[in-house]
């Protein structure tokens, strides 16, 4: 048993599907959360800042004496991973847990994978899933676009323009005929409406927030470190925006209150 807190980030808030599971499946536990919401998107960003922030939110975590961070963002894990994964505390990112997933859900063994530039290009999920099946065809997918549209909440079943952009983005994925395919990245849970429209039932969807809290779980668990005790999140971001709190909800699943926002470059 350990009442320390889990300390989750993401590039936005992306990350808040991955709490969204958490707080579904380990009630019991305190989580802290950071959304670098005033330095978003990280994906369209070089290696070297992409890891510059990386540290500097893996510290602003370890400031609440966490005992595990969950990157919850492709393009960290995808670029970042090893800074997460030297930390003191157990790590766990979003890569490899969502690539055993598709692994264990494909059947005709294609794989497609979408997610930011920085992720799609670092060949991450790729290399996971050709290590534990290296029969797999793997068929990546960067969609730049889909990010913007999911923070400004253009993702209603009925919107046009969503629907044509996924279209345009998993048309050559749909040709190669996947049978699974990874939102390699923790915004486009959100889209699956229209992903599933266009892509038909019988392709499976494999979220990498859920992915990565049911491994975390799964670890905690392992290695007895699992919390009964009064759970609940507290949530801080480098930057309210616009728009904040409608984007924040959708992601959640329910009102995100008292969100604290740091300064993350003065800490
Ligand atoms: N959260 C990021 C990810 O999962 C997407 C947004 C960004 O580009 O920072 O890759």
């Amino acid at each position: 048993m350990n009442k320390r807190p889990i300390g989750v980030f993401d590039s936005g808030l992306g990350g808040l599907t991955a709490v969204r599971e958490l707080e579904a499946i380990l009630p019991g536990e305190k989580i802290v959360y950071f959304g670098d919401t005033g330095r978003v998107p990280y994906g369209t960003r070089g290696r070297d800042v992409i890891r510059r922030y990386t540290e500097d939110d893996c510290a602003f975590l370890e400031r609440f004496d966490v005992k595990m961070i969950i990157a919850a963002c492709g393009t960290v894990s995808s670029v970042a991973g090893d800074i997460i994964h030297s930390r003191a505390v157990p790590a766990v990112d979003v890569v490899e847990p969502t690539a055993r997933e598709a692994v264990a859900a494909t059947r005709n063994k294609k794989i497609g994978i979408i997610g930011t530039a920085a992720t799609v290009k670092s060949g991450s999920y790729a290399k996971v899933i050709e290590a534990l099946l290296p029969e797999a065809e793997v068929f990546g997918q960067e969609c730049p676009m889909l990010v913007p549209l999911v923070e400004n909440g253009w993702i209603g079943e009925d919107d046009r323009i969503a629907a044509l952009a996924v279209e345009r983005y998993l048309e050559p994925l749909k040709e190669q005929g996947i049978d699974t395919l990874i939102l390699g990245c923790t915004h486009f849970p959100l889209l699956v409406p229209h992903i599933a429209a266009y892509l038909g039932k019988d392709v499976a969807l494999i979220s990498a927030g859920a992915a990565a809290a049911k491994a975390a779980a799964g670890i905690l668990a392992k290695d007895e470190k699992l919390s009964d005790g009064e759970g609940g999140t507290q949530f801080f971001v480098s930057d309210k925006g616009q728009n904040f709190k409608a984007v924040a909800k959708t992601f959640l699943g329910r009102e995100c209150e008292d969100v604290n926002v740091v300064d993350i470059n003065s800490l």
